[in-house]
């Protein structure tokens, strides 16, 4: 059977995704990058354009020196000033390539370059036999191939073939091509250019529109064999082609491109994770493959589907991509299945009696909170199986505090079927919520540890209060959980006055609440 197809994978995180603005690398760092892209297994790394800066310039010259794998490119205009600049850099590698571009579009010919397109078809004929003196493995681009005559585009394309050029790059260099658009572009090449079978055409698509990658596919089904991209798509504005993007769509459709490419897909997720930190620039959480949503299941009936079927909701497996697992996010929308597997992969094996009652316990917090997270459904566990009997059960709290204002409180418990209800004054609002409950219980215990931690993360995570109190010698302590931190510490003390009463009452002691 023949071998399908490859699509070769040229990245320029380092050269056009480092154009971002603020996303400037420090050698080091870009030698990090590297690194990480030639554990990823891309076939190009463009690693800067060398005449640039010094800065680049060593960049470049030291991952040529201390990157194995993949070809190393740099660009440069076509002028012999930066190939030679382009040449001392990338020499060092095992496979240096050239990139040299000049545009072809009328705009850019006439208002940029101030030249006629017969000049510049000369100067990039002329930059690729130049480049060629150094190496043979030259790319040239005709920058913004998209929006310049088809007919001279291909005339140039055939010249710089005809001058030695292995790789043929059309970009799409201001994002302005759609994918029918693209697609018909690249087929025209091929069907016009006579010697186009003697180079790779590649494809470097802009983000502008947000078609980058659906550009670049187009192209590919179109015959071009190589993309350039980036990793998170990164890039000068809008960015460029996502590498994940682009290469999860020729895996997960396979069926369609028939095609493969060198991709190490589970680096994925790492190298994204690293782009991202060196770079500053976060990604976005409905992200396709990396954002932090990308495999996250929020709706109840989708995490039920997931649960039953992985791919009844998942079009890849997560860990393709060197994602350890999807997540069921549990939200107010999530059912009782997501919640007990949940439950379940946390090692809470729960009958369905108490994952009744459990359930009803999450569904109100999770109407406080936006997502329910482990910690905090250990946290409703708990509290549904601590044996302590509810004598006093709180029913409503109201505090008042802040600066220049005495706190107070305002608390009604309900006891068998009765309603006790006490307000006062206190040193802060928990003391005061404190100094009402010891009203209504007629207790009064000493408070001799109080701690408060958050429940998992976020600005409306949990407070978990944790309280130990002594009365005539006996020490209890009390737990109690809410989005409301002075509930926590109600719940927790009036826990601990359940305890307390329950094993006075058990002592045979009377306890006589305010009525
Ligand atoms: O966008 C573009 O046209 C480029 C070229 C230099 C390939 O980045
Ligand atoms: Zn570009």
């Amino acid at each position: 059977m023949k071998k399908p197809d490859r699509v070769i994978i040229f990245d320029t995180t380092l050269r056009d995704g480092e154009q971002s603005p603020g996303a400037t690398l420090n050698i080091s760092e870009k030698l990090q990058v590297a690194k990480q892209l030639a554990d990823l297994g891309v076939d190009v790394i463009e690693a800067g354009f060398p005449v640039s800066s010094p800065g680049d310039f060593e960049a470049v010259q030291r991952i040529a020196k201390e990157v194995k794998g993949p070809e190393i490119c740099g660009l440069a205009r076509a002028v012999k000033g930066d190939i030679d600049a382009c040449w001392n850099a990338v020499k060092h590698a095992k496979k240096p390539r050239i990139h040299t571009f000049i545009a072809t579009s009328d705009l850019h010919i006439e208002r940029k370059l101030k030249m006629t397109r017969q000049q510049v078809l000369e100067r990039a004929v002329d930059a690729v036999r130049y480049a060629k003196k150094h190496t043979d493995n030259v790319e040239f681009s005709p920058e913004d191939a998209v929006r310049s005559d088809l007919t001279y585009l291909c005339s140039v394309v055939e010249a710089v073939i005809d001058a030695g050029a292995t790789t043929v790059n059309i970009p799409d260099t201001v994002g302005y091509s759609i994918p029918v658009e693209f697609g018909k572009i690249i087929r025209t090449l091929f069907e016009r250019v006579v010697n186009i079978q003697r180079t790779v055409i590649s494809v470097h698509c802009h983000n502008d529109l947000g078609l980058a990658v659906a550009n670049s596919l187009a192209a590919v089904n179109a015959g071009a064999r190589q993309v350039e991209c980036t990793v998170n798509g990164i890039g000068e504005r809008a960015g460029n082609a996502a590498l994940e993007e682009v290469v999860m769509a020729v895996k997960t459709r396979k069926d369609l491109f028939q095609l493969i490419t060198n991709i190490k897909t589970k680096e994925i997720a790492k190298s994204s994770r690293l782009v991202s930190k060196l770079t500053g620039m976060a990604v976005q959480p409905n992200k396709a493959i990396v954002g932090a949503n990308a495999f996250s299941h929020s709706s109840g009936i989708h995490q039920d589907g997931v649960i039953k079927y992985r791919t009844t909701y998942e079009i890849m497996n997560p860990e393709d991509v060197g994602i350890e697992e999807s997540t069921l996010l549990l939200t107010a929308r999530s059912g009782r299945n997501g919640v007990n597997s949940r439950l379940k992969y946390l090692g809470y094996h729960i009958q369905a009696k108490e994952l009744d009652k459990l359930f009803d316990r999450f569904k109100a917090l999770a109407d406080k909170k936006k997502y329910v997270f482990d910690d905090d459904l250990i946290s409703l566990v708990d509290e549904g199986r601590s044996h302590v009997p509810e004598l006093f059960a709180l029913e409503y709290l109201n505090t008042s505090s802040g600066t220049g204002v005495v706190p107070t409180a305002t608390i009604r418990l309900k006891k068998q079927g009765k309603t006790l209800q006490e307000a006062a004054c206190g040193d802060g609002p928990v003391d005061a919520a404190y100094k009402a409950i010891d009203k209504i219980v007629n207790i009064g215990p000493k408070l001799i540890d109080y701690q408060l931690r958050a429940i998992s993360s976020g600005k409306d995570a949990q407070g978990d209060v944790m309280v130990k109190v002594e009365h005539n010698g006996m020490v209890v302590s009390g737990k109690g959980a809410s989005t409301d931190i002075i509930e926590a510490s109600a719940k927790a003390y009036l826990n601990a006055m359940n305890k307390l009463s329950t094993a006075q009452k058990s002592q045979g002691k009377q306890i006589k609440e305010h009525i």
